[in-house]
C-alpha cells in the first residue's frame, strides 16, 4: 500500500441516521409485502445488516460475490461472479444492496443477470454514489449519500482489504 492517511468524510452518526431513513423509506414502499435483500460481498455486509435492522416489513437475505478491485484503487472494468445466490429469486421483491456505485459496471451486470431470473421486482440500494465516475447508466432507487470522486473506506469499504471495520466513512489521502 502507498503511504497514506485517512480523514473522516461522513461520521458514524451521519451514516447511522441516513441508514435509519432508508430503512423507513423501504418499509413504507414495501408495506404489505416482504423484501429479499441481496448483499454483495464483501463490502455491503455492514450496510446490509444495519439497513435490515431498520426495515419493519419481513426481510430475507442472500449473498453474492463479484470480483472488484484488487490492491489498486481503479476499477478493472471486469465483472466476474465468484459466488452465486443460494436461493431462487423468482417471484420475490428483490433489492440489491451495494456499498458504492462507481463506474456502474458491477450493478449494470448484476441487474441484468438477476433480472433474467424473474423476480417480482428488482431495485437497487447503495450506501454511496459517485455520480461523476459513472461509465454505465444504471437506475438506482435508494441512495444513502452522493459523494465526490474520492477513494473512500470504512463501513464495509476497503483499501486492499483493510479498514472495512471503521464505523464511519473515511477518505484515503495519499501522502
Ligand atoms: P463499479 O463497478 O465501478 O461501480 O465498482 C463498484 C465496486 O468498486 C464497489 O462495490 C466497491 O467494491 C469498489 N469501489 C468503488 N469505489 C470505491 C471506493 O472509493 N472505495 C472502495 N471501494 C470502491
Ligand atoms: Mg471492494
Amino acid at each position: 500500500m502507498e503511504k497514506h492517511h485517512v480523514e473522516v468524510m461522513l461520521t458514524e452518526e451521519q451514516v447511522n441516521a441516513r441508514i435509519r431513513e432508508l430503512g423507513e423509506k423501504i418499509s413504507r414502499d414495501y408495506a404489505g409485502k416482504s423484501v429479499h435483500l441481496i448483499c454483495i460481498l464483501k463490502g455491503s455486509v455492514y450496510f446490509t445488516c444495519e439497513l435490515a435492522k431498520r426495515i419493519t416489513v419481513p426481510v430475507t437475505m442472500d449473498f453474492m460475490q463479484c470480483s472488484s478491485y484488487g490492491a489498486d484503487t481503479k476499477s478493472s472494468g471486469v465483472v466476474r461472479l465468484a459466488k452465486d445466490l443460494d436461493e431462487s429469486i423468482t417471484g420475490k421483491d428483490v433489492i440489491i444492496i451495494e456499498d458504492i456505485i462507481d463506474s456502474g459496471r458491477t450493478l449494470n451486470h448484476l441487474k441484468k443477470l438477476l433480472g433474467q431470473r424473474n423476480p417480482a421486482s428488482l431495485k437497487i440500494c447503495t450506501l454511496l454514489d459517485k455520480p461523476d465516475r459513472r461509465v454505465v447508466d444504471v437506475p438506482v432507487e435508494y441512495v444513502g449519500f452522493q459523494i465526490e470522486d474520492k477513494f473512500v473506506i470504512g463501513y464495509g469499504l476497503d483499501y486492499d482489504q483493510q479498514y472495512r471495520n471503521l464505523p464511519y466513512i473515511g477518505v484515503v489521502e495519499f501522502d
